[in-house]
């Protein structure tokens, strides 16, 4: 799948939902952020899934909902050793809650962060970070968006 940012498609399978989670991979770098927001089942560990194997995760990634944060091992194309974190805020209260578990190394650190309830800490996401929304449709597909905030970047 290509995509360009801003990109709204429908996804109809896991496959699918993936599979933009893995063409997505493809814009990240070091410290980059990925806010993902949807409820309850929308996709949003199935696409980190796609994220993951973008980065060349190679081991089986699952929903982190007990350990708030679980950490991966990849490679970026040049070889080198990638990093991503996958946070799922669901059971933290705010962002106090997520500063007090060190915040700021998955989010301004050596890795890719990945956010799933990111609404919950809102204050948390860094300015830049990409914002991916994913909704459930009545005909069983998933309506997933793609957005990165305009900034200012002297003001970064
Ligand atoms: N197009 C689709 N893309 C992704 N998942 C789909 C799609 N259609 C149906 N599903 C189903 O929706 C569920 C998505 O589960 P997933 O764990 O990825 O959601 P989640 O947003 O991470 O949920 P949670 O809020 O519990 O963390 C799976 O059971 C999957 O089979
Ligand atoms: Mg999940």
């Amino acid at each position: 799948m290509e995509i360009f940012l801003p990109f709204d498609i429908v996804s109809f399978s896991e496959e699918e939902t993936q599979d933009c989670g893995r063409s997505l991979s493809l814009l990240l770098d070091v410290g980059s952020v990925v806010a993902l927001r949807g409820g309850l089942g929308a996709g949003k560990t199935c696409f980190t899934k796609g994220v993951a194997a973008g980065l060349g995760v190679s081991e089986t990634v699952t929903s982190p909902t007990y350990t708030i944060i679980s950490e991966y091992e990849g490679k970026w194309a040049d070889g080198k050793k990638a990093l991503l974190y996958h946070i799922d805020a669901y059971r933290l209260k705010d962002d106090d809650d997520f500063a007090a578990l060190g915040a700021e190394e998955f989010l301004y650190g050596d890795g890719v962060a990945v956010i799933e309830w990111s609404e919950r800490i809102p204050a948390s996401i860094p300015k830049d970070a990409i914002f991916v929304d994913i909704e459930a449709l009545e005909n069983g597909g998933r309506k997933i968006s793609g957005r990165r905030r305009l900034v200012d970047a002297a003001k970064l």
